[in-house]
């Protein structure tokens, strides 16, 4: 079946809402805070669902992760911190996030620098998360290569297992969180006629310039 022709056809006219650079907070945390309660209150899927993009030995990768919290202006992700993502962080701590709410016609794209979270912070979130989510970071070597998807059941209920009479489960060593300190922020409000809003931040020491781009 070739799509191209629906692909061609396939077309949205943009029109909920509008973006002006007066409306826009001088703090791009708070005005991120705005939409991202827009985005859960408009029942998005998954709003703290965004892209993750590192960069290491010239090649760009994209996944996507969950926002589990803003720490002292940084965004704040967990994640295995022996993954393919962690190594590129490790290599360059340069990433780029993009958060896409369709249902709102916005996308807020943010470029910065990680680093990680205290254990303390990690491991507090770390056991808010429910059992099942708790084994299945201890037991997953993320990114690695796995036999079969049987091998890797076996490795959930070993640990399943192994756990079963601790009630407070150990974080294990290679997991954890990273904040994200924003140096580039951009709101995309979708327009008619393609004529779309883009209003961006961009850090100047302690200050940020504010400015609008064309779509
Ligand atoms: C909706 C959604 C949410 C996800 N959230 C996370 C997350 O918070 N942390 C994480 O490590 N992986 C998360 N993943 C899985 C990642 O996209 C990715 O597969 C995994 O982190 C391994 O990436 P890597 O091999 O590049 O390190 C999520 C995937 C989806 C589709």
């Amino acid at each position: 079946m070739n799509f191209n022709e629906t692909l061609e056809n396939l077309r949205v006219s943009y029109q909920a809402s509008s973006l002006d650079i007066d409306d826009c907070h001088s703090d791009p945390v708070v005005q991120f805070d705005k939409w991202l309660g827009e985005a859960i209150s408009s029942k998005c899927d998954e709003p703290n669902a965004f892209i993750l993009s590192t960069a290491s030995d010239n090649r760009p990768r994209s996944r996507v992760v969950l926002l589990k919290g803003i720490h002292e202006n940084n965004f704040v992700f967990y994640t295995n911190y022996e993954s393919a993502k962690a190594n590129e962080l490790a290599s360059n701590d340069q990433v780029a996030m993009t958060f896409l709410w369709l249902p709102l016609q916005r996308q807020i794209r943010i470029e910065g620098s990680v680093k990680k979270l205290s254990s303390e912070l990690s491991e507090q979130y770390f056991h808010k998360r429910p059992r099942g989510s708790q084994l299945g970071a201890i037991a997953s070597p993320q990114s690695q290569r796995v036999e079969s998807r049987d091998a890797l059941e076996k490795l959930f209920h070993e640990t399943e297992a192994k756990f079963q009479q601790t009630e407070v489960l150990p974080m294990p060593f290679n997991w954890g969180g990273y904040m994200i300190n924003a140096s580039f922020l951009e709101f995309w409000q979708g327009r008619n006629n393609r004529m779309h809003d883009r209003i961006c931040y961009e850090r100047k020491g302690l200050a940020w310039d504010r400015f609008r781009v064309a779509p």
